[in-house]
């Protein structure tokens, strides 16, 4: 979307370590989110206020609204531009409901009994955008023939290594053409930062192989802080043990989670939106349910069932309607042939064994809302530099992002960053190259490549990823952080030492995984340094020994600045809230309350 926008006025190139039709957009299902109201009342504001509830009220609220006002010309944006969304009967773009996303109850009664509709002050909404659930899928292959037509430039295989940076202002990247092991520089007047998220650091992730979050772990090298690392989502129903993922439009089309006594526990967590609750609220709901011994079998997991026979006898289909299965193949044709081929189940006829999946990166650069990456915490941008997507953090997702809200932060915020670097680069001449920016990139490749192979990589990745999965998971204590902490320090020091046993160059996979495996072990430092110094529970960053939220001394973003080959330094930033007047007094729009869906 980015390099869209930008080519309409400057010369863009993108380069991609992957073939780009293969970005892990490709892989998002189930809607992207925006109020256009096409089947039921809704509305930008609904939108916004959900996302910050959504958030934990971490979220920076211009963001925000940002976001949600300019979502609904994006979606028409994509629309003309050929994405295939499904149709309602009278051929407007359909909608499907996800977890968070709310209106009011048009029959809401403070005084109702508990329980009943009108004791709910707000209600489910149909407001994801989609195609079946291939949803980003189809949004990658229509922005990408877009940028063809358009005149990008793309090097493909092309794997970025680090930032050329002179004086505090970036001015180009070094990459390594993966078919070749040559090293180029890009010489450039302004760069983007796009590279995904970071998965791979949790031993069960619903994220590709290539999320190895390059892109900030770089940045963060150069002295660039990370926002919000602490708040890592764990996406509900992943199938188990592997951990691909199951849309949660599976949910929002009338799934329900069952223990393993029959019960539909997510009444017991969320009594209002049930299985349409948060992401972190239905994770934590599973995980409780296993800790008490109700997870099928006395195991680690729970079942999604989207048995027609089961959306008809909750009355949880999107219209209250029934369904059979015809309906549930046509909605959700990808999940029903990922639970045949990875699992062996047939979801029309049994239920699902799912458990939650480390999904997505709520932190990651900072960005301000033109997408200029930012420095401090008074908001300094670095110049020529923008990051965008999910390697960057403009703070629209807080503690926790709501289902769907990823992929329209891409194209909103990649529509204005691309514009925005568009516009830098328009203004500025191109300043000198450094003599051979290359040459710290070479000197490690180097090392790597004469370094006797000291023990298998995959070694220290998966110590890493088992150490993050159990200690800076779903639920962390000082203890199991402090020792993630002191185990990623000696993953450091042993990685420091690791060399490959291919000397190769032509397509030498080997060296990039450990150079990959370099930025996730940053990332997880980060992360658990991050967490560490947060002593409250928010969103998606639960702390059992400091269970509650704590405005008084963590209503702010935290910034984590590499300290040292091993360490880091957390500095905090305000949250951005927007105030308005009422009754002549200045007040907050969104007031901070406790969640509960
Ligand atoms: O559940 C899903 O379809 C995932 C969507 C998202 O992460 O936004």
């Amino acid at each position: 979307m980015a390099a869209l926008e930008s080519s309409k006025r400057v010369g863009t190139a993108v380069v991609s370590k992957l073939y780009p039709t293969r970005s892990h957009t490709g892989a998002a299902q189930g809607g992207i989110a925006a109020a256009l109201a096409n089947l039921e009342d809704d509305s930008w504001e609904n939108h916004a206020y959900d996302t910050i509830k959504g958030g934990d009220f971490l979220v920076d609220q211009t963001a925000a609204e940002v976001l949600c006002k300019e979502a609904v010309d994006c979606i028409y944006d994509l629309e003309h531009m050929g994405l295939p969304f499904d149709r309602t009967a009278d051929g407007r773009i359909s909608q499907r409901r996800f977890g968070g996303h709310t209106k009011p109850n048009p029959i809401y009664d403070p005084s109702a009994t508990p329980g009943t509709e009108a004791a709910k002050p707000r209600i489910p909404v149909m407001r994801a955008c989609h195609a079946a659930d291939r949803t980003g899928h189809m949004i990658l292959q229509t922005l990408y023939q877009q940028c063809i037509k358009q005149g990008v430039t793309f090097f493909d295989e092309f794997h970025m290594l680090d930032l050329v940076m002179v004086d505090g202002e970036c001015r180009g990247i070094v990459a390594i053409e993966i078919a070749t092991g040559q090293l180029h520089t890009f010489h450039a007047k302004s760069v983007l930062i796009a590279t995904g998220g970071f998965g791979r650091m949790f031993k069960v992730s619903s994220n590709a192989y290539a999320l190895t979050g390059d892109g900030p772990a770089i940045a963060y090298r150069h002295g660039i802080p990370l926002e919000d690392l602490e708040f890592y989502q764990f996406h509900p129903t992943g199938i188990y043990r592997l951990g691909i993922l199951l849309s949660e439009a599976c949910r929002g089309d009338g799934g329900v989670m069952f223990n393993d006594k029959g019960e539909r526990f997510m009444e017991k967590y969320a009594p209002n939106l049930k299985d349409l609750a948060s992401r972190d609220v239905c994770s934590r709901s599973i995980y409780q349910e296993v800790r008490a011994g109700n997870g099928i079998g006395g195991k680690d997991y729970v079942f999604l069932d989207i048995r027609a026979e089961t959306i008809n006898k909750y009355k949880t289909s999107p219209t209250g309607q029934a369904v059979d299965s015809a309906w549930v193949e046509k909605r959700l044709p990808d999940i029903i042939e990922f639970a045949r081929t990875y699992l062996g189940v047939d979801p029309i006829r049994e239920p699902m064994p799912i458990q939650p999946t480390a999904h997505y990166g709520m932190g990651g650069i900072p960005t301000d809302v033109h997408g200029r990456v930012i420095q401090d915490a008074a908001n300094t941008p670095v110049p020529g530099l923008y990051a965008a997507g999910e390697s960057a953090c403009v703070s629209v997702h807080g503690a926790n992002r709501l289902g769907t809200n990823s992929l329209v932060d891409l194209v909103v915020y990649g529509k204005r960053a691309g514009r925005a670097m568009a516009e830098y680069a328009s203004i500025t001449k191109f300043q000198p190259m450094p003599p051979h920016p290359e040459l710290p990139t070479k000197t490690a490749i180097d090392g790597l490549l004469s370094r006797t192979r000291t023990e298998p990589w995959v070694r220290i990745r998966d110590e890493m990823q088992k150490t993050m999965m159990d200690d800076c998971g779903v639920y962390r204590t000082e203890e199991t952080l402090t020792r993630a902490r002191d185990v990623l320090i000696g993953l450091k020091e042993r990685y420091a030492r690791l060399g490959v046993q291919d000397k190769g160059t032509v397509f030498n996979t080997g060296l990039l995984e450990v150079l990959e495996l370099g930025c996730l072990l940053d990332l997880a430092q980060a992360t658990v340094g991050s967490a560490l110094a947060r002593k409250e529970s928010r969103g998606a960053h639960s702390r059992e020994d400091f269970p509650n939220r704590d405005d008084q001394n963590f209503f702010a973003h935290t910034l984590a600045y590499r300290d040292g080959d091993n360490g880091t330094r957390e500095a905090y930033k305000p949250v951005d809230v927007i105030m308005v007047e009422k009754n002549g007094e200045m007040t907050t729009k969104y007031p901070l309350e406790i969640r509960k869906y």
